[in-house]
């Protein structure tokens, strides 16, 4: 397989995607779904207060934000929602994706519209944020198949009108010959192939200016070093929370910033 964890995860979450997008029922819980929470949806309270406490340190006027984030937050029904003192209720695994948009704020200070790509992007949960925080001109998220039909449905959930807000969500086969602003991949990239890596360092890493991508070194099987595919220039920043003791680390290029 060139998505390397454990097979029968693999399995279970691509049925849990198919199940949502096929019945409404299941889709007012998929995030839930114990089969697609071993890979997705599973920052626990804890970790979430962490995020938190980075994203609000850097970033209060984010809390301008959070009730906006948190009216759209029971799509798909997030397992456990907290209120850490907001005055709103979210996902721990909600607050990891608004500290990537912090980190995002900090890193690219001066990026204004970018055309954005993200490879391996779950339900859609990041894109979700970034599109009600950051912005873009457009914005790619690549999958395999069945995770790109459950994130077409649920941000058609969220945004009126995918193709108005240029969100396109496909698999890597059918994208043509674009170049990025930006290139992000969180805990997914990492987990590829080394035949895959190579396919997406060729046709997307290699044509983003500036990238953001997360690296998780608990691997599943042995798998190729995100390392070899990322442009010349790169630096390692750390990861924060860091999230496993296996040195996970963030690598970014097209900044010369730092993250606090
Ligand atoms: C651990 S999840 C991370 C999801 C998301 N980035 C997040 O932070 O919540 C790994 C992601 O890699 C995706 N993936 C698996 N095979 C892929 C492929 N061939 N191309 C792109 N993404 C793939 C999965 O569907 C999933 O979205």
């Amino acid at each position: 397989m060139s998505w390397t964890i454990p097979q029968k995860w693999a399995e279970d979450y691509f049925q849990v995607c198919r199940e949502a997008v096929q019945s409404e029922e299941a889709f007012k819980h998929f995030r839930s779904d114990p089969r697609f929470r071993v890979v997705l949806e599973h920052v626990t309270k804890d970790l979430g207060a962490e995020y938190r406490r980075i994203t609000l340190q850097r970033f209060p006027e984010m809390e301008l934000w959070l009730k906006i984030i948190a009216a759209v937050e029971e799509v798909g029904g997030p397992p456990e929602l907290y209120d850490y003192g907001d005055g709103v209720s979210l996902s721990p695994t909600t607050w990891r994706y608004l500290k990537v948009v912090s980190d995002l704020r900090q890193l690219f200070p001066d990026l204004l519209e970018p055309n954005m790509v993200e490879i391996g992007g779950g339900y859609g949960g990041q894109c979700r944020v970034i599109s009600m925080m950051l912005g873009f001109k457009s914005y790619t998220l690549l999958d395999a198949q069945e995770p790109v039909d459950l994130q077409r449905k649920y941000l058609s959930h969220i945004l009126d009108g995918l193709d108005q807000h240029c969100v396109v969500c496909t698999t890597l086969d059918k994208v043509g010959s674009v170049d990025y602003d930006l290139v992000i991949s969180n805990y997914a990239f990492c987990e590829f192939s080394e035949e895959l890596m190579h396919e997406y360092a060729q046709r997307v890493i290699s044509r983003s200016k500036r990238g953001y991508i997360t690296v998780s070194n608990s691997r599943h099987q042995p798998a190729a070093s995100a390392e070899e595919f990322f442009p010349s220039g790169w630096r390692r920043l750390e990861e924060k929370p860091l999230t496993s003791t296996q040195g996970n680390y963030i690598a970014v290029w097209g900044s010369d910033r730092n993250l606090d």
